[in-house]
Parts: C-alpha cells; sequence; structure tokens
C-alpha cells in the first residue's frame, strides 16, 4: 500500500487594502456586479468578475428560477460568456464575491461543485490554470493560484482516452 498525499495551501488577505491595485480592482468590480444577480428565491446575490489573457474583462452572476434546479451560479454564467465571446482566450484571474441580502458577507466563499468541474474544464481546454480571488463585501480574502486544485482527484477529458 502506497499513502498519497494531496497538499494545498492558498494566500489569506486581512482585507482588499493587502492586495495589489489590479487584484483590487477586480474584487471592487466583483462585490459591485453582484447588484446584477437575479435571486430573488435565495436573496444571496453572487459576482464574479474574470481578467482575460487579452486585457478584456467578462462578468457573470447568478441566476435563479422558480423551478430552483434551472438556477445558474454566477461563475458558469461568467464562463460560459467568457467561452462564447472570447473563445480560446485563457482567464488569468477570476474574483468573486456576494451579497447575502438575509445576512453578513463578510467572509470568503468559494465556488460550489459544479462549478469547480467547470472551471477545471476550462482549465484544460484553454491550457492554463485560472487564479481566484475569493471574497466577501468585506473581511479576508482567499487567493488560489489554480481553480482545479479545489478539486483533486478530478473526473476529466483525459480519463475518457
Ligand atoms: N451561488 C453562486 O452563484 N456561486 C457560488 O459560488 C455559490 C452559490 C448561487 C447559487 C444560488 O443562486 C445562490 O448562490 C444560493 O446558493
Amino acid at each position: 500500500m502506497n499513502q498519497e498525499q494531496y497538499n494545498f495551501s492558498f494566500e489569506v488577505y486581512n482585507s482588499i487594502a493587502e492586495l495589489s491595485p489590479e487584484d483590487a480592482k477586480l474584487v471592487t468590480e466583483a462585490r459591485k456586479v453582484t447588484a446584477n444577480a437575479y435571486a430573488p428565491y435565495s436573496h444571496f446575490n453572487v459576482g464574479a468578475v474574470a481578467q482575460l489573457k487579452n486585457g478584456q474583462t467578462v462578468t457573470g452572476t447568478n441566476q435563479e428560477n422558480a423551478a430552483y434546479p434551472v438556477g445558474i451560479c454566477a461563475e458558469r454564467v461568467l464562463l460560459s460568456a467568457a467561452a462564447t465571446l472570447f473563445p480560446g482566450i485563457a482567464i488569468d484571474t477570476l474574483a468573486i464575491s456576494y451579497d447575502n441580502k438575509n445576512g453578513k458577507s463578510d467572509h470568503p466563499i468559494s465556488p460550489c461543485g459544479i462549478c469547480r468541474q467547470t472551471l477545471a474544464e476550462y482549465e484544460e481546454r484553454v491550457k492554463q490554470p485560472i487564479r481566484l480571488v475569493l471574497s466577501g463585501q468585506e473581511g479576508k480574502i482567499y487567493i488560489i493560484k489554480k481553480a482545479s486544485q479545489l478539486l483533486p482527484l478530478s473526473f476529466g477529458g483525459e480519463d475518457m482516452k
């Protein structure tokens, strides 16, 4: 028997003030774009902003539906938009934030399982890691070097060859 180990580390910042100007700008935009979410059921507005390799930015927000499972997370709205508007262009950094209308928005959230799988596929597709910057409207900020680190031993296209 061999014991394998998965090591995962990430950066923790105390506030937006500790970030580089580029990251701070993305976080500010992600916080603001939560206003475009359609979340009448959860009242949990999520916003995402991607900095693309070609200099463009793309945003996404969660879009809910009365038939609950039809709703889409901000991250997947963003990835679909990016792939459609700028096919083949890598995402350097993706900032995700939220505004919880029923409570606090004072700690980072990280993508759900389906979004992790979608992010991993995007990295594979354009052959570049997506750096994540996770935050609330205030409080600590997490930076993760590569989105797929959030999904160890994941299933991917390679497995089907
Ligand atoms: N949601 C996102 O958009 N992204 C996440 O990372 C977590 C959850 C959305 C889905 C749903 O509309 C609401 O937040 C509550 O789960």
